[in-house]
């Protein structure tokens, strides 16, 4: 396992036990309901479907799907099976052309390599992504390709924009950017950043300026959100914190506008927000709720992480202590979020609860799209708090895994009644 997933994997099990703690259900994960496993097993020779185990029990996905083990390396006696689906995404084969006559392990680090040169790409546009990555280790070498070395491979694809965003009929609204400095934090701005080239200059101001408009839009979702947990007679803990929660992300929107114009050299800010059509009267609370666990239980536990591990790697002190305090807020908000489902499933309902299980069984995230870095130093941007693609895909996928996959099972599992939602003192 590489350190950053290490890193990840460490940073994802601490937040994870907070969470659980929060919610008042450390007791239901310590009982083991929320176990999660990886979901492509390596089996013994000749068990068909697979030899391992999986904290769901197994399955027999198996049947026609990868066998064999013919030159892969280890005397051609080792059987490799997958057990069950993906939990995201989907099975996809590749190939690449067997280089001495013989087929690496599937889980060997040159399979890896030559598959994610295939399969794996980020594409973004100005604020969203089109990305797809191996999600899980693959399975082979199919023993029906003579000729080539081919695997079965977990691929998960996501169109998304990260953090809360602020969506109007499905689709992500941001401001656009202009120069202006009353949305940037005093001191942060006109720092020359002398020892930066040019290059690495323009690079950060991007990335931080792509940021601060996502900030900026988060406080219209909270905005909405607010009306939504006083629509749905939520308790005043949960309004309370959400009004909170706007506030934490003008400051957000501060921070990284103040950090865009440090590396910029002039003044950067929001246009105007499009509130067209945004919903302004009661929404469909199983709408609220499906956007809650997408948004908040997904998109800002996601978010949290990928703060707190680029506060972690930024050497430069200004950006540490501004990724250091919107990781913090994130890690609320994901909270919040989780609190707001849990109070939603105390109530009962039954259309409630499906929409909730659903909206888990059908989100994902995807890592942010590092910066196109060619010729300049990754240790200068990871100094000043940027990730690269393979950081940032470890820390979504401990996310995933050891936050949301934990968190979700404890969540659903137990009687509601046993959920904490007054986290927050009045
Ligand atoms: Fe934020
Ligand atoms: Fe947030």
């Amino acid at each position: 396992m590489s350190q950053s997933s290490l890193e990840s994997d460490r940073l994802a099990r601490s937040f994870a036990a907070s969470l659980l703690q929060a919610l008042g259900l450390a007791a239901v994960a310590a009982a083991g309901v929320t176990g999660c496993g990886a979901n492509v097993v390596f089996g013994e020779p000749g068990e068909e479907g697979g030899g391992g185990s999986t904290s769901d029990g197994g399955g027999g996905f198996g049947a026609g799907v990868p066998t064999g083990g013919g030159g892969d390396g280890q005397g051609g006696s080792v059987v490799v099976t997958c057990d069950e689906p993906p939990p995201e995404g989907t099975l996809t084969y590749a190939c690449f052309f067997k280089d001495n006559g013989v087929c690496p392990a599937a889980e060997s680090e040159v399979t890896y390599s030559e598959l994610a040169d295939q399969l794996e790409w980020d594409y973004c546009d100005e604020f969203c992504c089109d990305s797809q990555w191996i999600s899980g280790p693959p399975c082979g070498p199919d023993p029906a390709a003579p000729n080539e070395c081919c695997y079965w491979v977990p691929i998960n694809y996501e169109s998304s924009c990260m953090g809360r965003p602020f969506t109007v009929e499905g689709t992500a609204r941001t401001a656009g950017l202009i120069g202006r400095d009353d949305w940037a934090c005093a001191g942060a701005a006109g720092d020359p950043c002398a020892s930066l080239d040019a290059k690495a200059r323009a690079l950060l101001a991007q990335a931080y300026a792509e940021s601060a408009l996502m900030e900026h839009a988060s406080v219209a979702s909270f905005a909405r959100f607010i009306l939504d947990l006083l629509s749905m007679g939520a308790p005043a803990s949960l309004v309370r914190d959400a009004q909170r929660a706007l506030a934490d992300e003008i400051r957000h929107a501060e921070l990284s506008f103040g950090l865009a114009a440090r590396y910029a050299g002039h003044p950067v800010g929001p246009t105007a927000l499009d509130v067209d059509d945004a919903p302004a009267g009661r929404r469909d609370p199983v709408r609220v709720l499906a956007d809650t666990v997408r948004e908040g239980c997904v998109g800002e536990t996601v978010a949290a992480l990928l703060a707190a591990r680029a506060a972690e790697v930024a050497v430069d002190p200004e950006v540490k202590a501004a990724l250091t305090e919107i990781a913090a807020d994130e890690a609320r908000h994901a909270e919040l979020a989780w609190r707001t489902v849990a109070w939603a499933l105390g109530a009962g309902d039954p259309a409630l609860r499906s929409a909730i299980e659903e909206a888990f069984a059908t989100a994902t995230a995807t890592a942010p799209s590092a910066p196109c870095a060619d010729g300049v130093d990754w240790t200068v941007l990871r100094a000043h708090g940027q990730l690269d693609a393979a950081e940032s895909r470890a820390v979504v996928e401990s996310a995933l895994r050891d936050v949301v996959g934990a968190c979700r099972r404890a969540l659903t599992t137990p009687a509601p009644a046993t959920i904490s939602t007054a986290a927050s003192a009045c």
